[in-house]
């Protein structure tokens, strides 16, 4: 298994290129088994979830050609198999996102259930709830989803009890195609969930009220192809912001999206950044400075997202003052406090609430990378660190961040990659 090995103590300084949203991306490829004709996805990252995505689809019979940019055309009139295995489902839950589709358009599908998994138990039983209410017939044996209906889905009323990001995107697709009108209530407003809707409407949905709360749909009988290019990662924007705050530099991001990251911009610039936007960048400068310890609680968008709050530990365990975390999306997701601890953090955890006073400095020390975005904040505590830090298992880290250590190097940052 790779390794990361960072030299921390450098002030980072330049500029970066954001890439392609993974969260996007991944059930806007899965939209495209709803489309009766080749649909063009651009702007796609290069990470390790998106090839898995790509495998399933092409192991379901879809035809893809890919450019040497990574623009993937993909053709579902040639599936075959309307089934998405276990062993992709267990490395990948986003698999889950060709549900929707495939019943809607096919008329059945088998999806693996996806297990428990390190940040939380994350069932998908809103999922399963909705397409119900849709008229499928659905059934869970021998670790799979099995849904089918007869004829066409049908438009519901479908209300999540907790705001869901996926679950309102497998019913956003399946409504798409349904036959009559479905109201998504308690809808997630997450930027992604607009993309996807953007590139249904491309292929030709009837789609309202996405970011909103409230999702309204009105089937159509048939999609048809567009050419769609995905919009810029804002949890990789927020990851670099944050990491460059964290030691005091100045950074340009390029190819990115201000107007979706309000709540990390505000923490930001409440932890002393200085912070100028344009269409397509932004600029963050400390000027030198320490950063101040921020307190933040996670929620669905717009307030500050979960996928932010490990790299924002890691900022405040060097801030000057206290910061409070609340995480109240996943019950366990504060493992990569643990590894900080071993880097001499000072955090105190009590149920989903972390205290953290920011120390001067931490230690460099061999920590375990736990999910994708606890790697990212251990790069941040390695790059705050004095000495060295060796991050074991960063599969997890390529799963969602494009090139990371060639980024990083671009800013000064002393990291490398040894095979192990
Ligand atoms: N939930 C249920 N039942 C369901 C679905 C969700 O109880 O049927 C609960 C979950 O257990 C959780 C809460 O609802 O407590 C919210 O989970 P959500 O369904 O919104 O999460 P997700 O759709 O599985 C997506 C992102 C995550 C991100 C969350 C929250 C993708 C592919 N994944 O997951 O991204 O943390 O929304 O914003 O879009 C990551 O990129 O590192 C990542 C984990």
């Amino acid at each position: 298994m790779d390794k990361l090995i960072i030299s921390g103590g450098v002030q980072l300084n330049g500029e970066v290129r954001i890439s392609g949203a993974k969260n996007a991306a991944l059930p806007i490829l899965a939209a495209t088994l709803l489309a009766d004709e080749p649909v063009t996805i651009r702007n796609l990252p290069h990470l390790n979830d998106i090839t898995t995505m790509l495998e399933l689809l092409r192991r379901m019979g879809v035809e893809l050609v890919i450019d040497e940019k990574l623009s993937v055309e993909l053709d579902a009139s040639t599936i075959k198999e309307l089934c998405a295995p276990y062993e992709l489902v267990k490395t990948m839950r986003a698999s889950i996102l060709v549900l929707g589709p495939m019943v809607a358009h096919f008329g059945e599908a088998e999806v693996s259930l996806p297990g428990g998994c390190a940040i939380g138990s994350r069932p998908v039983n809103f999922h399963i709830q909705g397409l119900q209410a849709m008229g499928a017939d659905v059934q869970v044996e021998g670790g799979y989803i099995r849904a089918k209906v007869n004829g066409r889905l049908k438009g519901a009323r479908v209300f999540f009890d907790v705001v869901t990001v996926t679950g309102t995107e497998n019913i956003l697709m399946a409504a798409t195609l349904a036959e009559g009108q479905t109201v998504i209530e308690n809808a997630a407003r997450e930027p992604e969930v607009v993309d996807l809707a953007e590139c249904l409407i491309a292929m030709g949905a009837d789609i309202s009220g996405h970011g909103t709360d409230t999702i309204v749909i009105n089937g159509v009988e048939k999609l048809h192809g567009c050419s769609y290019s995905v919009q810029p990662d804002r949890i990789e924007s927020g990851t670099y912001l944050t990491a460059v705050a964290a030691t005091g530099g100045k950074v340009k991001l390029k190819n990115t999206r201000a107007d979706i990251m309000e709540a990390v911009l505000q923490k930001l610039t409440e932890a002393g950044a200085d912070i100028k936007t344009g269409d397509d960048w932004i600029e963050l400068d400390m000027h030198g400075k320490r950063p101040k310890a921020v307190n933040l609680t996670t929620a669905p968008h717009p307030a500050f997202p979960t996928d932010m709050q490990a790299q924002f530990s890691a900022m405040n365990a060097i801030a000057d003052g206290v910061g409070i975390i609340k995480e109240t999306i996943f019950e366990n997701r504060f493992m990569h406090m643990q590894e900080m601890l071993r880097m001499g953090a000072d955090i105190d955890i009590d149920g989903n609430t972390a205290v953290i006073k920011g120390m001067d400095t931490l230690q460099g020390a061999p920590v375990m990378a736990t999910d994708l975005r606890a790697s990212a904040s251990l790069v941040i505590a390695a790059l705050v660190a004095q000495g060295d830090t060796t991050i074991d298992r960063i599969y997890h880290i390529d799963r969602g961040y494009e090139c990371i250590e060639e980024k990083l190097q671009l800013l000064g940052a002393r990291i490398k990659r040894v095979p192990g």
